[in-house]
């Protein structure tokens, strides 16, 4: 049996992972936040004392995390992490750790073992190109750098942590460069992949669009 997948890549702080996760509620599916993974890395390997440069030592960790996720809350080893991967730190770590080819060797069966019946919604930086290249839906989701700054500002000041609006667009547009600029899958919307522009758009409309267009789909291939 063909397991579903519908693909949402797209840069940090665009609002892919509420939009993700909300299709999959509607659908039943099952979610993958793929960048969850790589902080997780980025965490597992500090909390080893690895360099987050040290390729084959990240990978390592990469290789053996032990991760559960349970809807809203992820643990590590049995620790709940699931504030502490959020962190602009670890967010930092996770662009860095991401750009080494064998970390994300390490990590590819792991995503692909998250599509199961009766579908999956992935989000994420390669999803449509590397992870699910046969996604029967791709979405390169994205917003404006100021729109994105301003939204993750809201989302740390939300969260009672203290922020800086310009160190965030300053950190943002870092953490772009090196997604989109970096040798092995780097971020980019993909000639298949559909474009939604989300700066001047609310959650709602952002989940229809995505799931107006997944029905385009089953309902032409039935
Ligand atoms: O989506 P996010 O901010 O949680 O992702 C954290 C970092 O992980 C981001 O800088 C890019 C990287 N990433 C990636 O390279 N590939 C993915 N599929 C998901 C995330």
């Amino acid at each position: 049996m063909v397991v579903s997948v519908i693909a949402i890549d797209g840069p940090s702080a665009s609002g892919k992972g509420t939009v993700a996760q909300r299709v999959a509620a509607v659908l039943g599916f099952h979610y993958l936040d793929s960048g969850a993974l790589y902080r997780l890395t980025a965490l597992a390997a500090e909390q080893a004392g690895v360099d987050w440069a040290d390729e084959a030592g990240v990978a390592a960790v990469a290789e053996g995390l032990a991760v559960v996720f349970a809807g809203e809350r992820v643990t590590l080893g049995g620790e709940d992490v699931s504030l502490a991967i959020r962190s602009e730190h670890i967010g930092v770590g996770a662009s860095k750790v991401a750009a080494l080819p064998a970390v994300r060797t390490a990590l590819l069966q792991r995503q692909r073992d998250f599509a199961r019946a009766p579908g999956l919604v992935g989000d994420g930086r390669d999803m449509g190109e590397v992870i699910f290249p046969h996604a029967q839906l791709k979405v390169f989701l994205t917003a404006t750098a100021e729109a994105r700054a301003e939204r993750r500002y809201k989302q740390l000041t939300g969260r009672g942590e203290a922020a800086d609006l310009a160190a965030i667009a300053a950190d943002l547009a870092a953490r772009d460069e090196r997604d989109r600029n970096r040798p092995v899958a780097p971020l980019r919307q993909l000639p298949d992949a559909r474009l939604l522009d989300t700066t001047a758009m609310g959650i709602e409309e952002a989940v229809a669009t995505v799931l107006g267009w997944w029905r385009e789909k089953t309902t032409l291939n039935t």
